[in-house]
Formats: structure tokens, sequence, C-alpha cells
């Protein structure tokens, strides 16, 4: 007998097999269990028939309750009703451990008991739709950027300076000296684009975020790749490419996890190349003729970016920010040294910001500068300012958060269901 995983089972129709498993439900009548059985690749019906097995067996699988744990022994069969399209005559079924009480039952429990029940709730097909879109999603990353020649290169962890503002820094202890969990990898990765031309890291990030909001997490994901020799325009044709490249990507191999989530994949299907890119003053027209009040000058909050959202079909990206309310690293523009070469984008149907990155300052001094100006320790960023005096080059990059993208995909409001066991202000179980 074999054992075998439900996602296989319609290669051994007609064979005995073993399903290693827990409990979903059991239905009762008379002479007929019915054990739905999930084994984590998918849930299978099992029929226990008093006919077939012995008095014992079939008693102990009237006691079966939810996650139980049990080894399941039968025939396959076609079953066109079963949503996998088979179902198990069973012959034996073996208890390996008894859940008692299990706390999340079919009825609707509150996101706050679900969260603190994370670990389990992990079990649920909804949390599985999301997590698996998330897998593949990082999958399509890796392949983009692998096949494209890019080097993967990982970003230390522990970093001994800001890189996205001083105000979200986690500090640490570091044998006496105080360490940063990082908040990105970029500048590593500057360093990378000038060892090996276009590099990429893929990690996690932290920030003491102090807002609760449905965008933020104080440990997240993010995809960031460098390349040297990239202006804005050249980083804004890559975060195209790459976004309509990885959303196609997920439409062709998760559908079944989004028709779980019954999310509306003709929305998806629009995102296709060319985004719409405007400047950060065409967006201020936008938002100022929707109503909003926003000041010249000031960053985009959550409401700004779901009004600009809207107004698209698919991820629209913004260009040319006031260079004061963006990071020290960014390069002015030659044509108005007031803003910024850098881009956000913004996922359509209100997701938020998905991408930030832009051109960064390749001019020793004029970095030098911006440092003191940001007041940063220039002795942390020694190194850093090392890169434009040995070969500098004008270069380019881009974030992309891993669970603002996974929540616009799964049509998933909150990231915190995004990731396996979230971080946010207030939590830190499971
Ligand atoms: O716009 P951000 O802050 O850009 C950077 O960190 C650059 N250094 C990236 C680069 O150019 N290499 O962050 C990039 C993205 C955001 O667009 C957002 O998707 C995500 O990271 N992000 C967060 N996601 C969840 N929780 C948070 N607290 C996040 N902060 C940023
Ligand atoms: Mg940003």
């Amino acid at each position: 007998m074999s054992k075998v995983y439900v996602e296989g089972i319609a290669n051994h129709v007609g064979q005995e097999v073993a399903i290693k498993g827990w409990v979903y439900n059991v239905r009762s009548s008379g002479k007929l269990h019915f054990l739905l059985v999930r084994d984590g690749t998918g849930t299978v019906q099992c029929v226990v028939s008093k006919a077939d097995v012995p008095q014992e067996i079939f008693d102990r699988c009237g006691k079966l309750t939810q996650e139980s744990s049990i080894v399941v022994r039968g025939t396959v069969r076609e079953d066109p009703r079963s949503p996998v399209g088979y179902e198990i005559a069973v012959s034996d079924v073996e208890l390996v451990q008894q859940a008692i009480d299990y706390p999340i039952t079919p009825k609707e429990h509150g996101v706050a008991f679900l969260m603190d029940q994370r670990h389990l709730w992990l079990r649920s097909s909804k949390q599985h739709a999301i997590l698996r879109v998330r897998a593949e999603l990082i999958r399509a990353i890796r392949d983009y950027f692998d096949s494209r020649g890019f080097l993967l290169l990982d970003a230390p962890i522990f970093t001994p300076a800001a890189c996205e503002g001083t105000t979200t820094l986690f500090a640490t202890d570091y044998f006496g000296e105080k360490a940063y969990l990082t908040q990105s990898g970029q500048l590593y990765m500057e360093a990378g684009a000038m060892a090996f031309g276009k590099v990429y890291c893929l990690g996690p990030t932290f920030r003491a975020e102090k807002s609760k909001t449905r965008r933020h997490l104080t440990e997240f994901w993010m995809l960031e790749p460098e390349v040297a020799y990239f202006d804005l325009n050249d980083d804004m044709d890559l975060a195209e490419d790459f976004v309509a490249t990885i959303v196609a990507r997920v439409l062709q191999r998760r559908r079944k996890e989004l028709e779980v989530l019954e999310r509306d994949v003709a929305k998806l299907q629009r995102v296709k190349k060319p985004f719409p890119r405007i400047t950060y003053d065409e967006a201020i027209e936008i938002l100022r003729r929707k109503g909003l009040h926003v000041n010249r000058g000031d960053d985009f909050g959550g409401d700004e970016e779901t009004a600009l959202s809207e107004e698209f079909d698919r991820p629209v990206m913004v260009h040319r920010y006031p260079r004061k309310c963006k990071a020290f690293y960014m390069k002015a523009d030659p044509e108005n040294p007031s803003l910024a070469l850098c881009v956000d984008m913004l996922a359509p149907e209100g997701y938020g910001e998905i991408i930030g990155g832009g051109q960064r300052e390749d001019d020793f001094q004029t970095l030098e500068e911006r440092i003191r100006e940001h007041g940063l320790p220039k002795k942390a960023f020694s190194w850093y300012l090392d890169l434009r005096k040995y070969g500098s080059v004008p270069h380019a990059g881009f974030g992309l958060g891993i669970e603002r993208t996974v929540g616009w995909i799964c049509g998933v409001r909150h990231v915190r269901e995004t990731i396996p066991f979230p971080r946010l202000m207030g939590r830190l179980t499971p």
C-alpha cells in the first residue's frame, strides 16, 4: 500500500492507499461515516461503511474530532461530486492523536481571536490559498531576476545605520555597540551593483512603525533589485515589466487559490504594460480635483494612494516627488533640483504603494552633503560614500513589498494575513 498525498490521488484510482492527515469534519448517518481528511495538499472525503470495516473501527470513526491526526487506508474511487473528483472507500483508520476542543470551529470568529490562534489558523482553506499565492509570487520573483542575469546577493540584517529615516529604527545591542535591524537592503545592493552590474536581494526588513494601518507590518519582506548604469526611466521600465510578469505568472499557476479567495481575476488580467506614469504634480492635481486637501510638498498617505489608484485600472507610477519628503540618497532632478528622481508604484483598487525606488545620488560631494543635512552619522556611511569615490556611475533600483503585493493579488485588505506569522505593533505572538 502506498502513502499518497491528496493532490496526487488521481494517479491511484482503484488502488489501496494510505492518507496521513487530519480530520477536517465528520458527518455520520447510521451505517456510514463521512470523514473529510486534509493532508496539507488537499482535502478528500473518506467514506467508512459499517459493512466494510470491523465494528471497533467504525465506532472509532464516530468519535473522531476536528483536527485529530489520523492515517486512513482505503481504495481510491472516482466521485464526480467531490471537489477533488475522488473519494476513498475506507478499510482502516488509525488514530495518531485525538484533538480535544480545537478552538477554531466552522462558526465565525473575530480577527483578534484568529490572530491569537495564528499557529492553528494556518490550517484553514483561505489561509492556505493566500500563503500558496505568496510562495508562488516569491518563486516568480526569483525566476524573473535569475533568468535576466541578475545576481542574488543577500543583504545583512544587522546594520550600523538607517536607510529609510531614523524614526522607524529597531535598535539592538551588538556587543556593547548599537546596531539596527535593517530597514532595506538597498545600500548594500548599491555596492553589489558596482561589483556585479545587476543584483537583487529578497529578505526580511524591519521598521518600528508606530501607526496601526492595514498596510504596515514591523517585519516585512522586500525584493530589491539594483542596476548600474540605470536611470529613472530604465528603473520604471523594469518595475513595470516585472510587475506585469509576476502577476501573469500567479494568475497562470494559482487560479484555484484565487477562486477560493473569490478574487475578481478580470481585474488582475488588466495588469498589462504600459502602466500609466504621472508626476507628483499631476497626482496633486488629480487629488485636488477629487476634493482631497493635500499640501504640495507632503508625501502621500494611505488615503491619497487609495484615491489615486481609483483613477486607473492598473498600477500607476508616480514619479518626481519633492526631494524633502523622500530619503537622503535620492538623486535630484537636474531640471528641477527640488524634485527627486524617484518613483512609487501604487497598486489598483486601493491596495496602496507596492514599490518605492528611483535613481540614486552618485556624486560624492552632493551625497556627503545630504548625509549631513539629514543628520546621519558620517562614520557609518563612509563605506557607502566609497562607492562614489571608486568608479561611481548612475544607478537605480527599487523595493517591492511582498505582503502588500500578496494582499493586492489575493484581494485581502489587511497585510496581517499575507505573511505566516505577522509582526505588528502590539503583536509579537505566536
Ligand atoms: O518605499 P520604501 O520605504 O523604499 C525602500 O525601502 C527603498 N530603500 C527600496 C529600494 O529602492 N531598494 O519601501 C519599499 C516598499 C514599499 O513600497 C512597500 O511596498 C513596502 O516596501 N513597505 C512595507 N510593507 C509592509 N509594512 C511596512 N511597514 C512597509 N514599509 C514599506
Ligand atoms: Mg515608499
